[in-house]
């Protein structure tokens, strides 16, 4: 008998076809809508091994009720949304997809960045609205990316990606992680920096560290008050790691200029989150690592990864908890 992997959201029939040889493959046959919970945990119940996406919930319940389980594979290289603690303890491995979408993700990034700091999306609004009455001196006046300082907090495989791209654009980098980097420092110019110090330092501030319980709301009132009154914030990481609440109020109230972001605490965001009446904010669907060629090749990480492990092989980009 095969295993049976079951793949929480449709995925393209020439991707899964090389599946079919080595397991009984079962799909949620919807591209857009998330497998519901109750879905899951049935289909969990009998499965040998998950596909998972960012938005599939991976707690102790639908362990729990996984008899069987013994590999999730996460379409992502985030993997906040598994307890891969809970998963390793009994005996599952837990992968992602890092490098492959970190030159797109970069990307996104520094488009993001540079879409809030001329509001390139108010500025179209207003066009296709048919607000534009004239040019104005100062009419549609934004902040400077060539030349300003960028701080990245998180300078790992997307934060060195987007460092080389600000590079191009003669920004001072700064940088803060728990760990230092002295070969990217001589390579690149940029420098460490403590937190406070790259908050206060910095035009743009990039967050691009993982989510979990260290940096789950390590953006807060604290943090933004450090910020330049002329700063801009840019989240492209996870949502819990900047506090909400405080960023709604260090917007309305322009203790920090504007924020970009592509992720939320809660996915898709409501629209109705107070956020969401500021016009000092930019926001995109959680789109970092979306181009046809980089989700296919986070598709074929988890083709792979599915592959090794039924051939009795270690599955590659395992995660710990
Ligand atoms: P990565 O290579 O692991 O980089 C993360 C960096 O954060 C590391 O350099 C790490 O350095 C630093 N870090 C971790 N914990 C920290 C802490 N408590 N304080 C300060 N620095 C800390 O990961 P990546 O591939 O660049 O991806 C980063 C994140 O981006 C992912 O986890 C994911 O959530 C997000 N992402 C979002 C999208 C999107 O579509 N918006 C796409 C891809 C990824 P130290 O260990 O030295 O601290
Ligand atoms: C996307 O958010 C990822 O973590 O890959």
């Amino acid at each position: 008998m095969k295993p049976t992997v079951y793949i929480c959201r449709q995925m393209p029939e020439d991707v899964v076809a090389p599946l079919r040889d080595q397991y009984e493959v079962r799909m949620w046959e919807s591209a857009s809508e998330a497998v519901p919970r109750d879905v899951l945990m049935k289909e969990a119940a009998s499965a040998d091994a998950l596909w998972t996406v960012i938005s599939d919930q991976i707690d102790e319940e639908i362990l729990d009720a996984a008899a069987e389980l013994k590999l999730i594979v996460n379409m992502a290289v985030g993997y906040n949304n598994i307890d891969v603690k809970a998963a390793n303890a009994r005996g599952i491995i837990v992968t992602n997809t890092p490098d492959v979408l970190t030159e797109t993700t970069a990307d996104l990034a520094f488009a993001l960045l540079m879409a809030t700091a001329r509001d390139l999306i108010g500025a179209e609004n207003t066009l296709r609205e048919g607000r534009w009455t004239s040019w104005e001196p100062l009419g549609f006046t934004g902040t400077d990316v060539y030349g300003a300082t960028l701080g990245i907090v998180g300078m790992g495989r997307i934060g060195e990606a987007v460092m080389r791209r600000a590079k191009g654009f003669d920004m001072d980098v700064l940088y803060h992680n728990r760990s230092r980097k002295s070969e990217m420092e001589d390579m690149y110019g940029c420098r460490y920096a403590e937190l406070s110090d790259l908050l206060a330092s910095s035009d743009f501030v990039l967050i691009l560290v993982p989510f979990n319980e260290e940096t789950k709301g390590m953006i807060g009132e604290k943090e933004l008050a450090q910020m330049k009154e002329s700063g801009i914030l840019i989240n492209v990481a996870r949502g819990g790691i900047v506090d909400e609440d405080a960023l709604f109020d260090a917007l309305r109230t322009k203790k920090i200029h504007a924020a970009g972001l592509d992720v939320f605490e809660t996915e898709p965001v409501p629209l109705d989150h107070p956020l969401l009446t500021l016009p000092n904010l930019t926001v995109l669907p959680h789109i970092g690592s979306a181009t046809v060629k980089t989700r296919k090749a986070m598709m074929k990480r988890n083709v792979e990864a599915l592959q090794a492990f039924a051939r009795g092989e270690e599955p590659n980009h395992q995660v710990q908890g």
